[in-house]
């Protein structure tokens, strides 16, 4: 662990994660968590944005942190916390709400989608939500934000506020980088042109804790053939070569497909048989690690309160200089 290159992430309780969350940025985390000094959070504050059931938020938080563990994050290893458990975060949100420009928040894509898709409730929290995610970020002076693809336009944000307040306060923040993996955007299983997303419905995506028989189900009926025609490969086949290989897959095995796909004597059939078991067998481990963690309660609770503790000690002290600078103290 190099306590000089920290970096941070987290993801929002919203339900249980998909594949897409775990191949962009979750399976990311259980690497960079031997290398780096981590923070993963909840993002509890976030999910707010969206209407909710306030009944489900605590099984949500729970939920998304035993994923958190069962996916290998390791509490010895990186520190997990709560969002709202460290109140910092909302208070420096306050701060870098008085410096981002409105234009650059109307900017931002995932507030027009979700504009889009909850027309309504367009609330204010939906429109300032990256200023919340920037100081998420930045309380923790990381170097490196893990995330997806479509995190890519709030973590710039956060880098130009770090830079605006630099300028304005005095030299404060860093400007982390994102990190992505290899596979930053899973596609949709039936809409391989659109990311894989909870939003669209059930038969678009992969949960990570999803039996094996509805899992090869929904890969054997995945969409395979394009509309346009096109000699390019369709972005169905494409997905699926893509989560063979993501997921683990043999190079051989996929060199053979490719090789038939390129003689034009693939069958998708093998192709998803095929990914079907490779995503399988990348989940067995880790589903069977979450049925261990809900028989120990105790012990997701230990990790969130050694996570919260460290984080909330971060905090006090990035709050105090920039109170300090921003001349509030
Ligand atoms: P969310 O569920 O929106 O909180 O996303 C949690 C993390 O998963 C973020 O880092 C996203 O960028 C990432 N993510 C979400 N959907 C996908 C996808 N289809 N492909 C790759 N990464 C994704
Ligand atoms: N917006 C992120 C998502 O939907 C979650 C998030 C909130 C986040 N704050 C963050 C991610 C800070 C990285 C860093 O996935």
């Amino acid at each position: 662990m190099s306590s000089s290159n920290p970096l941070l992430s987290g993801m929002q309780p919203t339900g249980p994660l998909h594949i897409g969350n775990y191949l962009g940025a979750l399976k990311n985390w259980t690497s960079l968590q031997d290398e780096f000094d981590c923070s993963f959070f909840i993002a509890d504050l976030h999910a707010m944005t969206i209407e909710y059931d306030p009944k489900d938020m605590p099984v949500y938080v729970n939920e998304l942190a035993l994923t958190y563990l069962a996916a290998g994050l390791d509490p010895e290893k990186c520190n997990i916390f709560i969002q709202s458990h460290v109140p910092e975060h909302s208070e420096l949100a306050w701060i870098f709400n008085t410096i981002v420009p409105i234009g650059e928040l109307e900017r931002m894509t995932q507030y027009k989608d979700k504009s889009e898709q909850h027309k309504q409730n367009i609330n204010a929290g939906l429109f300032t939500y990256p200023a919340l995610m920037a100081a998420d970020i930045l309380m923790h002076k990381p170097v490196g934000v893990p995330v997806g693809e479509d995190q890519t336009q709030h973590v710039e944000l956060a880098r130009s506020i770090a830079k605006k307040f630099n300028k304005t306060f005095g030299k404060t923040f860093p400007e982390p980088k994102v990190i992505l993996t290899p596979t930053p955007r899973v596609m949709s299983l039936v809409d391989p042109e659109k990311k894989m997303s909870k939003s669209k419905g059930e038969k678009h995506y992969i949960g990570m804790f999803e039996d094996p028989k509805s899992i090869r189900k929904k890969i054997m009926s995945a969409v395979t053939d394009s509309a346009s025609g096109s000699k390019k490969m369709p972005a169905g086949v494409e997905n699926l070569f893509t989560l063979l290989e993501a997921c683990g897959a043999e190079k051989s095995l996929i060199a053979t497909f490719m090789e038939q796909y390129n003689e034009k004597s693939l069958q998708y059939k093998d192709l998803k048989e095929a990914t079907a078991d490779t995503v399988i067998a990348m989940l067995k481990p880790i589903q069977e690690k979450r049925k261990q963690l809900e028989s120990d309660p105790g012990y997701v609770a230990d990790a969130l309160l050694k996570g919260t503790t460290a984080a909330q000690a971060v905090a006090k002290e990035t709050m105090k200089e920039v109170k300090e600078k921003c001349g509030l103290l």
